[in-house]
C-alpha cells in the first residue's frame, strides 16, 4: 500500500489549511470544531488497535485518539457514530472499537483515501502538491463540524461543479 498513512498523522483530523506554496508546516492553532459534548475523558485511551487497516500498524493508543476525536470534531459526531457501543455509549470499556460492523466505519476508510487523493491530486499550476504528512484538503475542509458538508452546489451551473449526489 501506498504510504497513506504518513497524512494520517494529522491531515484527518481535520483542520489544518495550508496556503499553496507556503512550505510552513500545519499551523496547530488552524480553526477548529469544537468537539461536541460527550465522549470520552480527555485522558483516556484506548487499547492498543488491532484492526487498523489505513493508519499504520504500529499507531499508538495516543496519536490515534488524535485522530479520532479529530474525526469527532470534524463531523460533529462522537465516537458511537463510527463504533459499535454497548448499551451506553458513555461506558467506554463496552465499546468494540475492532468491529468493522458500523457502515459509518467503512465510509470513512473511504473518505480517508478520498481526502488522500484529493491531497495526492492538488494541481502543479497552482503550487506544490502537500508533503508526505501534511494535507491542503481535510474532513474538516468539507464538513466543518456537520456530518453532511454544509455546502453543495444546486445546480450543475458549470461543467466541472456537478450537483451534489442525493443524501444517503
Ligand atoms: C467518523 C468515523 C469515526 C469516529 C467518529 C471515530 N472513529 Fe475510531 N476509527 C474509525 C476508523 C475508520 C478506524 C479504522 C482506521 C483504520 O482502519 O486504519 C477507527 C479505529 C479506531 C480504533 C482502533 C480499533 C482497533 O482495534 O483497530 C479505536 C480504539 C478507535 N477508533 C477509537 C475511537 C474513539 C475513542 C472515538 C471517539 C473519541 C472514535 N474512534 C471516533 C472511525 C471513527
Ligand atoms: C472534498 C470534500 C470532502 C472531504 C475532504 C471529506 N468528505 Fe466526507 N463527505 C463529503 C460528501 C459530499 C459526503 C456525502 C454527502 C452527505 O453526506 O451529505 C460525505 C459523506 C461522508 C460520510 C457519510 C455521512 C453519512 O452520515 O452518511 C462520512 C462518514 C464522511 N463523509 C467522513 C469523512 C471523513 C472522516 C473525512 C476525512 C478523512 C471526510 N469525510 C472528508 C465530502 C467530503
Amino acid at each position: 500500500m501506498r504510504r497513506f498513512v504518513s497524512l494520517a498523522a494529522l491531515l484527518l483530523c481535520g483542520t489544518v489549511v495550508m496556503v499553496a506554496g507556503q512550505a510552513q508546516p500545519p499551523a496547530p492553532a488552524a480553526p477548529q470544531a469544537p468537539a461536541p459534548a460527550g465522549g470520552p475523558p480527555a485522558d483516556w485511551l484506548p487499547p492498543t488497535p488491532k484492526n487498523l487497516k489505513l493508519l499504520p500498524k504500529d499507531t499508538d493508543p495516543k496519536q490515534l485518539m488524535e485522530i479520532m476525536r479529530g474525526f469527532n470534531a470534524a463531523m460533529g459526531v462522537r465516537c458511537v457514530y463510527c463504533h459499535v457501543a454497548g448499551p451506553d455509549p458513555n461506558d467506554m470499556s463496552a465499546y468494540n472499537f475492532e468491529s468493522d460492523r458500523k457502515e459509518h466505519k467503512e465510509a470513512t476508510r473511504a473518505m480517508m483515501k478520498y481526502t488522500d487523493a484529493v491531497n495526492q491530486a492538488f494541481p502543479k499550476e497552482v503550487g506544490e502538491a502537500p508533503k508526505p504528512g501534511e494535507s491542503y484538503v481535510t474532513c474538516y475542509t468539507c464538513h466543518q463540524g456537520q456530518r453532511h458538508p454544509p455546502v453543495k452546489a444546486k445546480a450543475p451551473a458549470t461543467p466541472g461543479a456537478p450537483a451534489a449526489p442525493p443524501r444517503p
